[in-house]
């Protein structure tokens, strides 16, 4: 892409001519949907709607931060509740990539069901090209199935239009200016959500704890970054990880688990560094995420692998 109003121009040419009626649009509050949202309203107008899910996997404060961002982009949605359905699709599962296609799945399936309430089957996706490229297929190697691409089961009767297909994220954020969708300034969260951030399974009880020690993570490193202590990273977030460990509290040794936490440089996420944190912020992060999960998260570890060989996410 050269020039973002020349894509603007041509993706709403091109989303009128693949929608010939309505489209429900997957909208997650990331900055790519996002811009796949606004384009798609204004090349369809009211023939649009856009749906964000609850899955029960998110972060905390997400679903108003989210509202509050499609408010300020000038978009319309409608918000589904959809916790209960989402951890029963990953009840038992530990494997990172069937996390994903079962997430894909379930969110295929709830889409098929607001499509035909909304009388459609065309499903506009924010999906960008490292998602396909890292997802595999044809020759390349499958590096992750990203829960948009892998997850979409065959059987489907949805027809997908993917407006950023060819792009990359700094050619997302171009066009996101030109739209007048704000500048997003909240780290990119995958859309499988806190299910890649919790190793072994997945439960409302270890997703609560992802959530609290995320929560700890992103509060002291905005603080940092607002301080000026720290250039604010690219990504930062805590994984539960699946490896129970033995900690002491008083004269007793309690069971719990482990948290390790990441924070990142990276200017497309293909490539990253693993940031030298300040010995004062991590030390002040574990003691916070210790104490809010007190007798429950025991150990706290910080990651300091690039990108490659690590990806950013643990799963
Ligand atoms: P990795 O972990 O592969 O991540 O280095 C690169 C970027 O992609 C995000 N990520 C995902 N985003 N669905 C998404 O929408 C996914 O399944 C997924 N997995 C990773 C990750 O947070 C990072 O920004």
């Amino acid at each position: 892409m050269n020039d973002p109003a020349e894509f603007v121009r041509s993706a709403e040419a091109r989303l009128r001519s693949e929608v010939p009626g309505r489209a429900i649009i997957a909208a997650s509050g990331g900055i790519d949907s996002t811009v796949a949202a606004v384009l798609a309203e204004r090349a369809l107008g009211e023939r649009a709607r856009a749906v964000f899910v609850d899955t029960g996997l998110l972060r905390a404060g997400e679903v108003e931060r989210v509202a509050g961002y499609f408010r300020a982009s000038g978009l319309r949605h409608d918000v589904v509740p959809a916790a209960d359905r989402f951890f029963a699709a990953l009840d038992g599962v530990v494997d990172p990539e069937e996390k994903r296609r079962r997430i894909g799945t379930a969110f295929i399936r709830l889409f098929e069901e607001e499509a035909g309430k909304t009388g459609t089957d065309r499903l506009v996706q924010g999906t960008i090209a490292p998602d396909w490229i890292e997802s595999g297929g044809g020759m390349r190697d499958t590096i992750k199935t990203h829960h948009n691409v892998g997850g979409i089961p065959g059987d489907s009767r949805l027809v997908l239009v993917e407006p950023l297909r060819d792009l990359y994220k700094d050619e997302v954020r171009a066009v996101a200016k030109e739209l007048g969708v704000p500048a997003f300034d909240r780290q990119p969260f995958p859309g499988p959500g806190l299910a890649v951030r919790v190793n072994g399974p997945v439960t409302p009880e270890r997703v609560r704890r992802a959530r609290v020690a995320n929560a700890v993570v992103e509060e002291e490193i905005e603080r940092a970054v607002a301080a000026k202590e720290i250039p604010a990273p690219w990504q930062y977030f805590a994984v539960l990880l699946a490896s129970p460990t033995v900690g002491v509290t008083g004269d007793n040794r309690v069971h719990g688990e482990a948290v390790s936490v990441r924070a990142v440089e990276s200017i497309d996420a293909m490539t990253a560094a693993a940031m030298a944190l300040p010995r004062e912020l991590l030390r002040r992060i574990a003691e916070r995420i210790t104490r809010e999960l007190a007798g429950q998260v025991v150990r706290v570890l910080y990651d300091i692998t690039d990108k490659p060989p690590a990806t950013i996410e643990w799963e």
